[in-house]
């Protein structure tokens, strides 16, 4: 009782009114306005002590809760148990499965059974003051930003061999389809939290990989679990769609992955190996098809001889020839003959009509050459009728 007739007496003559505020500038201003701030979540929410008080070691003194800076596990308690609160969250409409998602990762299990505090805890992700919300472009857990915020860690050689992991991926990412499509400010494609999770990280299981790029890759997804290798993922001899694709460095499909794959373990299975010649048959001289059409419509279109009918053909045939490579995930060469042969006859098809139209225009040219004889006979005349005048002169 004393004591709180002492607080209350001392309070108004020794109150500025936020003394963290005062003395720590630098960290108030990268607060200010961002998503704590305007939640009216300040330092002493965090950090304890008494804001009331001018003197540091009032302000900091440990009766009053303050924490100083914080460690790895109490961050993670301190940020994951008040946004586990739904009653906290709720008007925010925010989830409220981080926490409990962090346990399940790998990160998690380093921290929590490990003690193993150079795993990414809250703040490795979010920082700690100035937190934005991940749709802001300026949050390092932005879609954009993501590889470079576990790049800090996974890129980091000496960190990840003390974890028996490779520092390969962020570099490998970045030269990735995916990367680059990000790069252009696409987010349909994924970064490192869209496969792995961000709370949850995890390295998805062999099993579960066909789903991870499913999610997006559906058709894919469908001819895979269809095919004569699904069966063998559930075995462990198959990890999914990466065998063919890899799971970082990702680069345009290629008919080429058949030389470079598939002998790896068929090299002794030579039915199989016939099988894929005449998947990558069919594609690659239905390919060269394409562009020799492509090569042939922008020499027609240049003469002035290519219609909107023509352009027709050649898109059908290429909407045709990107379902065959799609369909060839069923390794089944029947089924791909079977759509690049309609496209081929598409191809065909334009040759012909292409052929026709310069047939025409030749025939045109021929029927206009009498006019253009007739045409130089009669300056001809003229020229002579001319230079006879201008002699009599
Ligand atoms: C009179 C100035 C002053 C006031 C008021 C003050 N601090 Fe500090 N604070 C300091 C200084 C100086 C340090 C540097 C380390 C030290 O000397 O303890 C510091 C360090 C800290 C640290 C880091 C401690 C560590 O272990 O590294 C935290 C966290 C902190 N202050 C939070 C607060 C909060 C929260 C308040 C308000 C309740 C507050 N401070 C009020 C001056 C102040
Ligand atoms: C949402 C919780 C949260 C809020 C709000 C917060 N801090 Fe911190 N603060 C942390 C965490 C977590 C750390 C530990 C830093 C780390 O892990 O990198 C920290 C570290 C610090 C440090 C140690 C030096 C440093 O930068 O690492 C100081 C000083 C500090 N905070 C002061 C403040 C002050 C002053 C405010 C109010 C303006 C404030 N904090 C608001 C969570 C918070
Ligand atoms: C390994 C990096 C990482 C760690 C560790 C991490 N986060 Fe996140 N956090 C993200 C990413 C990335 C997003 C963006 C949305 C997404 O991908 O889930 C996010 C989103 C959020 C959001 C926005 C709402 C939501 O869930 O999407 C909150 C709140 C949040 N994190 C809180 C936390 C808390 C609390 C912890 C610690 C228990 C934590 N984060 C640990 C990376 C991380
Ligand atoms: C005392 C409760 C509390 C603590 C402690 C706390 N937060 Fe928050 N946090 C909130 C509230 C409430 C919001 C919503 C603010 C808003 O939307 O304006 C929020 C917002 C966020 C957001 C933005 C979410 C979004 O999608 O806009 C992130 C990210 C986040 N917090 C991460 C953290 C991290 C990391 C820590 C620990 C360093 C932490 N929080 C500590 C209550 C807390
Ligand atoms: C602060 C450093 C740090 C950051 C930031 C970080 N990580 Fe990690 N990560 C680690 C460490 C260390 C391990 C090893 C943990 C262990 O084995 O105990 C790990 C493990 C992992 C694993 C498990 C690998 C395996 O095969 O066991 C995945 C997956 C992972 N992190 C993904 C991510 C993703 C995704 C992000 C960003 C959203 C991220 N990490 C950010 C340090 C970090
Ligand atoms: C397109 C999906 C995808 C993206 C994007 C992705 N990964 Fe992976 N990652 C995988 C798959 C699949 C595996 C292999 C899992 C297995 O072998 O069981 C993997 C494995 C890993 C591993 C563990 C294996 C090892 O030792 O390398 C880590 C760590 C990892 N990824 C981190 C990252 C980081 C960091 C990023 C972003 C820079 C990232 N990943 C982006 C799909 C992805
Ligand atoms: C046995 C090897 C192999 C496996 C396994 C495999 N692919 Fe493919 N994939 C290929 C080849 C070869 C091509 C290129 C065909 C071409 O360009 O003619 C391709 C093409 C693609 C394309 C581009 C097709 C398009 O839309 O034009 C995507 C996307 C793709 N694969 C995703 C996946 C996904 C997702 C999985 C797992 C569900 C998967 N692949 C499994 C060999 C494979
Ligand atoms: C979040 C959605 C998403 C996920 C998850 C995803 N991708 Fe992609 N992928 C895309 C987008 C978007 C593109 C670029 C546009 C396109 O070509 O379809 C792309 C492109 C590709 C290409 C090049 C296609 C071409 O036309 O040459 C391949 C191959 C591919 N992804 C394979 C994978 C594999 C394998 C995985 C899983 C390890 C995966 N993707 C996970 C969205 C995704
Ligand atoms: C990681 C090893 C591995 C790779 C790489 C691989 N396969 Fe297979 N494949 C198998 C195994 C194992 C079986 C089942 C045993 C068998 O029939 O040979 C199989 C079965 C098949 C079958 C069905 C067997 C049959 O007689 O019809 C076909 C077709 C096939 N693979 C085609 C391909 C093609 C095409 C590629 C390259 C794009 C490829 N495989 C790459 C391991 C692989």
């Amino acid at each position: 009782m004393a004591l709180f007739f002492a607080l209350c007496a001392q309070t108004p003559a020794a109150t500025t009114p936020n003394s963290c505020v005062a003395c720590h500038a630098e960290i108030a201003k990268l607060e200010a306005g961002r998503a704590h701030a305007q939640a009216e979540i300040g330092c002493v929410a965090c950090h304890g002590g008494d804001s009331a008080q001018a003197e540091k070691d009032a302000a900091h003194a440990a009766s009053a809760g303050f924490s100083g800076k914080l460690g790895a596990l109490a961050t993670v308690e301190l940020c994951g148990n008040c946004h586990a609160d739904v009653a906290r969250m709720n008007p925010y409409g925010l989830p409220t499965d981080q926490l409990a998602q962090y346990r399940t990762s790998r990160h998690g299990q380093g921290l929590f059974t490990d003690h193993d505090e150079s795993g990414a805890i809250c703040s490795s992700c979010h920082g700690a003051h100035g937190i934005l919300g991940p749709k802001s472009s300026e949050s390092p857990v932005h879609p954009t930003h993501v590889a470079q915020t576990c790049g800090k860690c996974h890129g980091d050689e000496s960190l990840m061999t003390a974890h028996g992991l490779a520092a390969t991926a962020p570099a490998a990412y970045a030269k990735s389809v995916h990367a680059q499509v990000l790069a252009k400010g696409d987010d349909s494609a994924p970064q490192c939290a869209t496969c792995h999770g961000s709370h949850g990280a995890i390295p998805p299981g062999f099993g579960s990989v066909a789903a991870v790029c499913g999610k997006c890759h559906m058709r894919e997804k469908e001819l895979f679990q269809k095919s004569p290798h699904a069966p063998l993922v559930e075995t462990g001899d198959f990890p999914g769609c990466i065998v063919c694709h890899s799971n970082h460095a990702i680069q345009p499909a290629e008919p080429r992955i058949f030389e470079s794959v598939c002998g790896l373990c068929h090299g002794g299975t030579p039915e199989v190996l016939a099988k894929r010649d005449r998947i990558a048959g069919a594609l690659n001289s239905s390919n060269e098809l394409l562009a020799a059409r492509e090569a042939e419509l922008q020499a027609a279109a240049q003469h002035g001889l290519a219609s909107d009918e023509d352009e027709l053909f050649l898109d059908e045939a290429r909407t045709g020839l990107k379902s065959a490579r799609v369909l060839q995930h069923s390794l089944d060469p029947a089924r791909v003959e079977e759509v690049t042969g309609e496209a081929r006859g598409q191809l065909e098809a334009l040759r012909l009509r292409l052929q026709k139209e310069r047939d025409a225009q030749r025939w045109k040219r021929l029927a206009l050459l009498p006019v253009v004889a007739f045409l130089i006979l009669m300056s001809l005349g003229a020229w002579v009728r001319f230079r006879r005048l201008h002699s009599h002169a």
